[in-house]
């Protein structure tokens, strides 16, 4: 096949994004504007304003990422766009601009599984990467482990059963009176706390699962902060930071290698949000070593959200023959492999 170039738009959240690609693994641009600094204020991402703000700049953010790649509209060979999962208003502000580029030049259109862009994003990192290996994904709502078998052959062998683990970072950074998103700020703080300062619970649930479980942790937490109030004891916010990431990453950590060893896998991929957390990737590399595991992970601006990675999953979709039409819907609560 020859070279394509991709113009793919990354809008299911708070983030717009465009990037222009050729194939699956080239970034000629990649233009991210986030509205974090508005959303900020509310303590969260309000799903009303996030689409307003998309449709204000996607045209703008659009002849950003043509003009960084030297290009113009009729460069083009394939527009992608996230589908879902994500926020309705949101999503439709790609699709829409999505489509219409893809009538005006006539040329084919790829809506995009956002979660497996997540998983994309190391192609883009890692030129010699390739399945099979086993991702873990996770995000502001989703964590999943998965055997990646092929490009675009997922099986996901656990998924979270309440809270997401960077919702979990979220929750617990607002009620310690962190700004949002919480992820980074407890990232910060637990650098500077000790992560053995207090015994908060693995949920492992039984050793026969991979699924997740970060909800009693949450409640463990807050009841924590709660207490010492109440007692009128000053809370080490540092300390509290440390040992809540230790007991997230433990989990996380310990199931990955264990699938790795029963499924007698040497690479282990991990994206999403929660993969720009120092250490996490400090963690997986370290067991990786001791295992013969090599660990891979996107740089930082391509573990939270971006374009780059949807066209990255446009190009695998579409050169495994999915291409979708001008009917396309979005789908908020799409699963990883729909
Ligand atoms: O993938 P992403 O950008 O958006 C979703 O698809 O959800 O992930 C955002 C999530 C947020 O929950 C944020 O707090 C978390 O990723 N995050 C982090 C870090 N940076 C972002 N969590 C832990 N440590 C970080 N350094
Ligand atoms: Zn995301």
């Amino acid at each position: 096949m020859n070279n394509l170039n991709i113009l793919a738009i990354e809008t299911s959240c708070d983030e717009t994004s465009v990037a222009v690609l050729r194939n699956g693994r080239e970034i000629l641009s990649n233009i991210i504007s986030s509205q974090i600094t508005t959303h900020r204020v509310y303590g969260g991402v309000v799903p009303e304003i996030a689409s307003r703000m998309h449709l204000e700049s996607i045209n703008l953010i659009i002849e950003e990422a043509l003009r960084e790649a030297n290009m113009d509209f009729k460069d083009l060979d394939m527009v992608a766009c996230t589908k879902g999962p994500g926020l309705i208003g949101a999503l439709l502000v790609g699709i829409s601009s999505a489509k219409a580029i893809s009538y005006a030049l006539d040329i084919p259109l790829v809506g995009v599984n956002h979660m497996e862009g997540h998983i994309c994003a190391n192609y883009l990192a890692h030129k010699d990467l390739e399945p099979p290996f086993i991702g873990l994904v996770v995000s502001g709502g989703h964590t999943y482990l998965i055997d990646v078998k092929n490009y675009n052959d997922y099986e996901i062998i656990g998924r979270t059963r309440d809270d997401a683990a960077g919702e979990s970072f979220d929750k617990i950074a607002r009620a310690l009176g962190l700004s949002y998103p919480g992820g980074p700020e407890i990232d910060k703080l637990a650098k500077i706390g000790d992560a053995s300062a207090i015994e908060f619970p693995r949920v492992i649930i039984d050793k026969k699962t991979y699924d997740f479980s970060f909800s009693g942790l949450k409640t463990a937490v807050l009841n924590y902060i709660n207490n010492e109030k109440q007692k009128g004891n000053e809370i080490n916010i540092a300390d509290v930071c440390a040992s809540f990431q230790q007991a997230v990453l433990d989990v996380l950590i310990e199931k990955s290698f264990r699938l790795l060893k029963e499924k007698d896998m040497k690479k282990l991929v991990i994206s999403g949000g929660v993969a720009a957390n120092s250490k996490l990737i400090e963690m997986a590399e370290k067991v990786g070593k001791e295992q013969g595991i090599k660990v891979y992970y996107p740089s930082k601006i391509l573990c939270t959200d971006n374009a780059a990675m949807i066209g990255s999953a446009a190009y695998y979709d579409y050169v495994n023959g999915k291409k979708d039409e001008l009917d396309l819907k979005v789908y908020p609560n799409l699963e990883l492999g729909e």
